[in-house]
């Protein structure tokens, strides 16, 4: 089965063709980072407005590069949430558009558990599976026992980990993304500050508020002490704090749910020290983190995941965009 699947959620417009929910033909991403990188975080109707200089220029792309006739597309997939509204609105016009010109059908996926199904491009399933996705708007764990059923086990109670990478950045008056950057000093820096892990014992939640402002606290402190910020020990202590809190819930996690493998999904997935110490601190669990390309936003993984729910795809031209689209 052939898919063409499109991913608008918020600043990559990104088309794929995927075969079977595993081979992927083609990828095309158009990013936006240098655009929004002068305002410090995505400005929503700047990428709306891209997405739609782009999209017909991804489609054409992807579909070249996989070398393939519009007659061998079985199915249109397009993500419909969550994400920003504006930009939601150019994929799913697009998608549909396209559907209805060539009399394909269509289905709408939900980008978050489509960053779970990222993991499957590179290996297979066994379930039951505990997934922590930790991305720019998400931090969630999940528990699958089998393909499709996502029960949502516990989430962040405040800011998400890559909002707070994006926001600890920026109060260092370095760029956007943040993740990138800050892993970059992290490995030349040293856990100086021992910042707050998290504390929230009896439940699987996450929160990053109080981290973000110890983090805040020390800069101020610094900053008016007119102190050279040591930027590399910052992120590193920063850095430290947030992935000892995941793996802390993590394991927390795995006491409660039997799990035969784990996966780490979303953007900050791509994180090299977070991709190291959960391989170290899970020595019993089968271990499954997407290529660094798949863990960011890109079509490829609303493709795989179209796959698994093709039974609900219809000719039924009307896919609604929820920007607030939670995983159950
Ligand atoms: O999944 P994603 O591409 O978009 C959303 O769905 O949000 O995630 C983007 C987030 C950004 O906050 C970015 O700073 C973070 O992922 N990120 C990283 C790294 N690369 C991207 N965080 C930590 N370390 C990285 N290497
Ligand atoms: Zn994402």
């Amino acid at each position: 089965m052939i898919v063409l699947a499109i991913e608008s959620s918020c600043d990559e417009t990104s088309v794929s063709v995927v075969k079977d929910g595993k081979e992927i033909l083609s990828l095309v991403t158009a990013t936006q980072i240098k655009l929004h990188q002068p305002f410090g975080g995505v400005v929503p109707e700047l990428a709306a407005r891209n997405h739609l200089t782009y999209m017909i220029e991804c489609f054409n792309k992807a579909i070249l590069d996989a070398n393939i006739e519009i007659d061998d597309i079985d199915l249109v997939a397009v993500t419909k949430g969550p994400g920003l509204i504006g930009s939601l609105f150019i994929g799913i016009n697009a998608a549909v558009s396209f559907a209805y010109a060539n009399n394909i059908k269509i289905i709408g996926v939900n980008h978050v558990e489509a960053h779970v199904y990222a993991a499957l491009i590179e290996h297979d399933f066994k379930f039951p599976i505990l997934s922590l996705i930790v991305s720019g708007g998400h931090t969630e764990l999940v528990y699958l026992e089998k393909h499709n059923d996502f029960k949502l086990i516990g989430s962040t109670m405040d800011d998400a980990v890559g909002e707070s990478y994006d926001k600890v950045s920026k109060m260092m008056g370095l760029s956007y993304p943040g993740g990138p950057v800050i892993d970059r000093l992290a490995k030349n820096g040293a856990d100086i500050y021992n910042f707050p892990r998290i504390n929230l014992e009896d439940s699987l939640n996450f929160s990053f508020s109080g981290l973000k402002s110890a983090v805040l606290n020390l800069i101020n402190k610094k900053n008016m002490k007119k102190e050279i910020l040591d930027t590399e020990n910052i992120a590193r202590s920063f850095q430290d704090a947030v992935i000892d809190s995941l793996i802390i819930k993590l394991k927390q996690a795995t006491t409660i749910y039997p799990t035969k493998q784990i996966i780490i999904a979303g953007g900050v997935a791509a994180n090299s020290e977070l991709r190291k110490r959960i391989k170290e601190e899970f020595l019993n669990h089968e271990i499954l983190i997407p290529h660094i390309k798949y863990c960011t936003d890109q079509a490829a993984m609303i493709g795989v995941r179209a796959y698994y729910e093709r039974d609900l795809a219809s000719h039924n031209l009307v896919i609604d965009a929820d920007p607030g689209l939670s995983i159950e």
